[in-house]
């Protein structure tokens, strides 16, 4: 039996379009929460619908669970939990009632737990199904995908529609559920949020996976911003060619320069000026994921 949460090997969908996902080998570790990031149309959705059976490949494989979607499909449902990219909720039903349908269809969904998600998402019970905002009705969503705490989360995009306070609820409950041994693969254009929960990313364009990395490595391989503010006058010689340094320059007892990579030769030569303050600005994920776009050629694979 595979350890994996997700296994996939040149898993491809071909649309009538051409269109779609091609030779994604991508491994989801179980207990690990998982960034899928990419642009509009980049594949996400459609390789989210592959690991459901809700499509099926054009070629290669899949398992989930280390169960094969196609073919265990009813044992596998029980244990995945899916917010869709595209939720339509539109019946006349109220949240209460239509969170009670849910958790019927599940089977054993603790009553309990299923109201406190409901309460810490601030989602109202009461109200009709069919007139709530689209940040409420992406709560009866996220409630419906985590009652019965499955082994494996994917959601499409779930923060889309929640405002910043409900973003962060959102991400407790992704680190909770980690915490309980869960497995969760989500995608997101909005990398910020990502890289706060997820260990490891992809992101793939046009179908095709561009990156696989840890966020930490993602950042260490980031140049860093650097300034030091000093109490006297320096020389910028005396940092221009230094070890990882470039981008030198003067702006009155202020330095400005990158790093990419240790900082000790920085550190070492700075400290034989008088030092007043020092700022290193690391990137957030969101411009590296800007540089894989400007980035053309081979795909960068960690
Ligand atoms: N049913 C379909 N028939 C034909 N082409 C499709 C179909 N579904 C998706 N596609 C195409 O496949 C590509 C990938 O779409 P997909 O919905 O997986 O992207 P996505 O990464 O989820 O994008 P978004 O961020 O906009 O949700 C797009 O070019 C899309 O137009
Ligand atoms: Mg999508």
């Amino acid at each position: 039996m595979t350890l994996a949460a997700i296994e996939t090997s040149g898993l491809s969908k071909r649309y009538p379009g051409g269109r779609g996902v091609a030779d994604l080998d991508l491994t989801v570790q179980r207990g690990e929460i998982f960034g899928f990031l990419g642009p509009n149309g980049a594949g996400k959705t459609t390789t989210m619908k592959m690991i459901l059976d809700l499509i099926r490949p054009t070629s290669g494989t899949i398992r989930v669970l280390g169960l094969d979607p196609v073919a265990q499909g009813a044992e596998l449902r029980a244990q995945l939990g899916y917010l869709p990219g595209e939720l339509v909720l539109d019946g006349s039903e109220n949240v209460g009632e239509l969170l009670a349908f849910f958790a019927r269809l599940q089977g054993s969904v603790d009553q309990a737990w299923v109201t406190e998600l409901a309460d810490r998402l601030e989602l109202d019970r009461s109200r009709k199904v069919k007139n709530l905002s689209k940040g409420n009705k992406q709560k009866v969503g996220i409630v419906q995908a985590f009652m019965h705490r499955p082994a494996l989360l994917v959601l499409d995009e779930p923060t889309s529609g929640l405002d910043p306070l409900m973003q962060q609820v959102f991400l407790n409950l992704v680190t909770e559920a980690k915490d309980h041994g869960q497995t969760v693969f989500m995608s997101s254009h909005i990398l910020s949020e990502v890289q706060e929960v997820a260990e490891r990313v992809a992101i793939i364009k046009d179908g095709r996976l561009v990156t696989i990395s840890t966020v930490a490595a993602l950042q260490q391989q980031a140049v860093s911003q650097v300034e030091i503010r000093f109490a006297e006058d320096f020389s910028t010689e005396d940092f221009a060619g230094l070890e990882h340094v470039g981008a030198v320059r003067a702006d009155g007892h202020t330095l400005h320069c990158t790093v990419d990579g240790s900082v000790d030769a920085l550190v070492k030569q700075a400290a034989r000026y008088r030092v007043e303050a020092l700022f290193c600005h690391k990137p957030d994920l969101e411009s590296l994921f800007m540089d894989e776009y400007v980035k053309e050629g081979a795909p960068v694979v960690h």
